[in-house]
């Protein structure tokens, strides 16, 4: 497996380099193209730390056509996990065309250069959003996508689109290419070393970022947004996933397009199935913890929905994957991670 490498783009960010560690201590050779817009080049040596083996690194930006085409003329590259793109909602709705611009173009020039180099397997980040704001919970792979709610989401979807032509057209043609697309949940968590996690620049807009910056008293308290949904508490369910488990979701999903059997266009749901409210999430936390996280109601955030959990069985019973930890885990983790010296930068 050492003379063919799998290419991360994206790779130093919080899904990316989790995906690189499982990679790299399963036995694959890595490479990493990520231009550094929205990550940190101190994650290649935390990389390195926890796997004891050093991915190749390029500081490029996948948009760019030429650099990508170095990268696949120096190593033989496999397989592509896509991971490089823009992914703040909020912003994608106040500066939409800097969202499409980048997210597609990266996304074209690597299957360009993909096709150049003769690389035929691609695996992209897609997310459940995708499923928009009119199928029922739990959501399924052969639901209907569309009706997302922000242009980021459109982006995932149009990314769908083109992977699902794509795919199409080389069965037409009889050719060997082959897409899976992994619609991630909630990821949350960090590694347990707690050298490498998700470091949101400003304040952050996810949940559990929040709820790490409220209880390490960096934030005076978090803002549910809205206690009116038709929930059990009121609050918004969501399927939060462990981020080790979604990286190792990664590593099934790339043995599976590596065999015969699989088909040229693959979805999987990578979530546990299960929802949890904005409230259980901040009990669990404070339990877990010991530590209080001060919360106010607030009102709704515009474009949420009240329900998102997958079905995660087709998972289950294609890739043999499954999400092993809970969300005591996932607190636990985040914790760990947000008090430890390489998320407050001391390493
Ligand atoms: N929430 C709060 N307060 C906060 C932040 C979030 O109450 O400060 C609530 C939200 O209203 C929602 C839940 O916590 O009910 C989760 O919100 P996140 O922002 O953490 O996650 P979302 O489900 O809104 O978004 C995530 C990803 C997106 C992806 C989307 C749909 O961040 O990239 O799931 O799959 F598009």
């Amino acid at each position: 497996m050492d003379d063919r490498y799998v290419l991360l783009t994206g790779g130093l960010g919080f899904i990316g380099s989790h995906t690189a560690v499982e990679l790299l201590e399963a036995g694959y050779s890595v490479v990493i193209a990520d231009d550094l817009s929205n990550s940190d080049i101190s994650v290649l040596g935390r990389i390195e730390a926890i796997s004891g083996r050093k991915p190749v690194f390029y500081q490029i930006d996948v948009s760019d056509r030429r650099a990508v085409r170095r990268v696949f003329r120096a190593h033989d590259i496999s397989a592509v996990i896509h991971f490089a793109g823009f992914k703040a909602v909020g912003e994608s709705v106040s500066v939409p065309v800097k969202y499409y611009r980048n997210n597609i173009d990266s996304m074209l020039s690597v299957l360009e250069e993909m096709d150049q180099a003769g690389c035929k397997r691609v695996i992209f980040s897609s997310s459940a959003t995708v499923y928009g704001e009119s199928n029922p919970v739990p959501y399924r792979e052969d639901m209907p996508a569309g009706a997302c709610s922000n242009p980021y989401g459109w982006t995932k979807f149009m990314i769908e689109r083109i992977l699902i032509d794509k795919a199409h057209a080389a069965e037409l043609k009889g050719e060997d290419f082959k897409a899976t697309l992994l619609r991630y949940f909630n990821p949350i968590g960090a590694h347990p070393s707690g050298l490498i996690g998700e470091k949101p620049n400003g304040i952050p807009n996810n949940l559990m970022p929040y709820i790490t910056q409220v209880a390490a008293g960096i934030r005076p308290k978090l803002s549910v947004f809205g206690n009116d949904y038709d929930t059990p508490d009121g609050t918004g369910v969501r399927d939060y996933i462990h981020v080790v488990d979604l990286a190792k979701g990664h590593l099934a999903a790339l043995g599976h397009i590596e065999r015969d059997e699989s088909e040229s266009l693959n979805i999987f749901n990578l979530g546990t199935g299960r929802g949890y409210s904005v409230l259980d999430v901040v009990k669990a936390f404070e339990k877990v913890n010991g530590v209080p996280v001060p919360y106010e109601i607030a009102p709704r955030r515009a474009g949420d929905l009240a329900w998102s959990y997958a079905d995660a069985s087709l998972a289950e019973k294609t890739l043999g994957w499954k999400a092993e930890l809970g969300i005591e885990e996932m607190c636990r983790d985040s914790w760990n991670w947000q008090n430890g010296p390489a998320c407050r930068g001391e390493l």
